[in-house]
């Protein structure tokens, strides 16, 4: 079954569309795009330049190396958008941070405009037509173009339908709050490593516990920074108690209190055995 209307539609501007070309037309994305949940518009900035040499950018103000992208180029390709994007996003390495939860707030919005910059970037001014800025990390690339793949990516695989399997991307790193357990498949030893052999009994409780352990683990050892905004159950203390996280650590963290340890049962004396003679009913071995 297809939707009316996608649920979520992009609308990327740029001065390079042919980049996202092919995330928009390949793979998952590609699939989404015909099945229509998604639906993408790629916007040449150019077309917006106002000027017979298409020229988007211009010299900075007060010197210095480098091209500027002008405001009122971005202002004329955002108001040829047939309708008013929900959010729009300017990708900026001074911009906060992108991640998991803002993937999954954006997910749920009906038009996202992704405005890619080039060059030195947009004029500072044109931060006042765009409802947030995101960085995809503390690095600097050539423009904006990557970064708006990254968001169609992360964004674009949390809308419902768009993956096969929902309950997928509830385990994946970070979702949980916690970095993905370790996957396995075919070959069960490759050279001379096994898959660890609780994932091949079958026994689906001891798999679910030895995955969220294995997460634990990794997040601890990985990602420390990830833990204190975790959800932990009272199992999960015990676990990371086990790979040597402290109490104090733990309370730090505001994780629950570790289920209480049973103390193994006061071992009685077994008593005497009284010997008492049984007659045997089985006669000797013939
Ligand atoms: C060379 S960069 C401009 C860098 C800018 N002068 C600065 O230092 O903040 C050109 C464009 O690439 C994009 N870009 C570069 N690095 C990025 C990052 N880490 N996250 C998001 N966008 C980025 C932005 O759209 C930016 O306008």
């Amino acid at each position: 079954m297809t939707p009316d209307s996608p649920r979520l539609t992009f609308s990327v501007l740029t001065l390079f569309p042919e980049l996202l070309r092919p995330f928009t037309g390949e793979a998952l994305l590609g699939k989404a795009r015909e099945r229509g949940l998604l639906a993408y518009h790629l916007i040449d900035l150019r077309e917006f330049a106002g000027n017979k040499h298409n020229k988007v950018d211009a010299p900075p103000y007060g010197g210095g190396a480098g091209m500027v992208i002008r405001v009122d180029v971005a202002q004329r390709a955002l108001a040829s958008l047939p309708e008013r994007p929900d959010e729009v996003i300017l990708l900026s390495p001074a911009g906060p941070r992108f991640d998991q939860a803002t993937a999954e707030a954006l997910a749920g919005k009906r038009h996202i405009a992704l405005l890619c910059g080039r060059y030195e970037g947009f004029d500072a001014r044109t931060e006042s037509l765009v409802t947030r800025e995101l960085s995809i990390g503390d690095f600097v690339m050539m423009g904006g173009e990557a970064a708006a793949a990254c968001v169609l990516e992360a964004v674009g695989r949390l809308v419902p339908g768009v993956i096969g399997d929902e309950e997928s991307h509830r385990q994946d790193s970070f979702s949980s709050g916690l970095l993905d357990y370790p996957e396995y498949t075919r070959p069960a030893t490759w050279q001379a490593q096994d898959v660890p052999a609780v994932l091949m009994g079958g026994n689906h409780a001891a798999t679910g516990r030895w995955r969220r352990d294995q997460a634990l683990a990794r997040t601890l050892e990985r990602r420390p920074d990830l833990l204190p905004h975790a959800e932990l159950t009272p199992h999960d203390s015990a676990a990371l108690l086990a790979l040597g996280v402290s109490a104090g650590q733990l309370e730090a963290w505001g994780a629950p209190t570790p289920p209480e340890q049973k103390p193994p049962p006061e071992q009685k004396p077994p008593p005497e055995q009284k010997t008492k003679k049984r007659r045997s009913n089985v006669g000797p071995e013939k």
